[in-house]
């Protein structure tokens, strides 16, 4: 049996935190031979919900959950932790952008990214997921200024999870057929879903599908998923968040099959033009942990000033909260 390792998980008691930790606890991201110790972060008010959540998690009688602890404290909750999904937050409402959240929830990301320096494994890694994602991971990052940048990270997989689903509904192809579709840049309406990279059964998507229907339909439906999603439920996304958040990490912790591609936000060395610093979306390859970003791909006009458009956001983001920046 291997040693278990240590999950925090904040807003533990959330929505997408009730979609997650079941999943964690199974197996479904480290590993069915991977023994598990949940530390589980709430803000006071909410620990008797986070209480509930855990007798249900004892209840499930997991195989690989070796213990579960809860706290109000991200110094306790981040304690050697391996591996942290930042989820805990406050998710946008209807009529809100996600770029309405960077005040609100900036503050909470400086206090734990502070906690996971003090408190984490040496091997830590972690996966922000509260909005605005890309720049809370940024703010966490600078707040943790004796950990590896490159451990911090920002989820864009909820977005190429959607991206390859609307391709291979288009398709008629399951959607393991998709292959080398990238999401560039910020998780908000921004974004680009590059398709033109992409294929299926290993034929480009631009070869079988219609021009005018990819560079609008298609990009436009992935990039206002998550605000269809908050009007018809009247509340953002939760389960497909969770399932995103377990491909990140497991990706992650696994590494990439061969040929696989996966979206996800890092900070950038200057890759593809991406001013250094800001935390934007590329495609990477994974193995033993690290991340090599694929390079060398082309863009055309189109393409570029797509990824313009989103590196300026967040450019604009990071202005606005540079006095979070230590
Ligand atoms: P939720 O309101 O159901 O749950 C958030 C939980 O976080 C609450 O229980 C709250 O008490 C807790 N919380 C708030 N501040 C905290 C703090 N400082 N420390 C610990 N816990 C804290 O929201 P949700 O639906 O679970 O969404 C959580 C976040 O994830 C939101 O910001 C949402 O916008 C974001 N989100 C991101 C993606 C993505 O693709 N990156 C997808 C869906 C949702
Ligand atoms: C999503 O994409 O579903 C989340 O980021 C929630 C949101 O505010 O859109």
């Amino acid at each position: 049996m291997k040693a278990p390792i240590r999950v925090a998980v904040t807003g533990a008691a959330g929505n997408i935190g009730y979609a997650l930790l079941f999943r964690i606890a199974s197996g479904d991201c480290f590993g069915k031979d991977q023994p598990v110790i949940l530390q589980l972060l709430e803000v006071t008010p909410s620990m008797s919900k986070l209480e509930g959540v855990v007798m249900e998690l004892l209840d499930c009688a997991f195989p690989l959950l070796q213990g579960v602890e809860i706290s109000d404290d991200p110094n306790v909750a981040f304690k050697g932790a391996n591996q942290c999904f930042l989820v805990g937050s406050r998710p946008r409402g209807p009529g809100m952008e996600r770029s309405d959240l960077l005040k609100v929830n900036g503050a909470i990301f400086t206090a734990q990214g502070k906690a996971i320096n003090d408190n984490a494994a040496a091997d830590v890694r972690v996966c922000v997921v509260g909005n605005p994602c890309n720049t809370n991971a940024l703010i966490a990052m600078h707040s943790a200024p004796n950990i590896p940048a490159d451990r911090f990270t920002a989820m864009t997989r909820l977005d190429q999870n959607r991206a390859a689903s609307q391709l291979a509904a288009k398709l008629g192809k399951p959607v393991t057929s998709i292959k080398n579709l990238v999401v560039w840049g910020n998780h908000s309406p921004t974004m680009f879903a590059d398709y033109l990279h992409a294929t299926v059964d290993g034929v480009p998507v631009v070869d079988l599908i219609d021009a005018e229907w990819l560079s609008t339909t298609f990009i436009q439906t992935v990039a206002q998923r998550g605000k269809a999603i908050i009007d018809a439920r009247g509340q953002s996304s939760a389960a497909s968040a969770a399932g995103a958040a377990i491909d990140h990490m497991a990706t992650w912790f696994h590494g990439t099959a061969p040929g696989e591609w996966a979206s996800v936000a890092i900070p950038s060395q200057g890759w593809y033009g991406v001013p250094k610093g800001l935390m934007f979306s590329f495609p990477v390859t994974i193995k033993d942990g690290v991340f090599t970003v694929v390079e060398g791909l082309k863009h055309g006009a189109f393409a570029q000033g797509k990824i313009d458009i989103t590196t300026r956001e967040l450019e604009e983001e990071r202005a606005a909260i540079a006095d979070l920046l230590s």
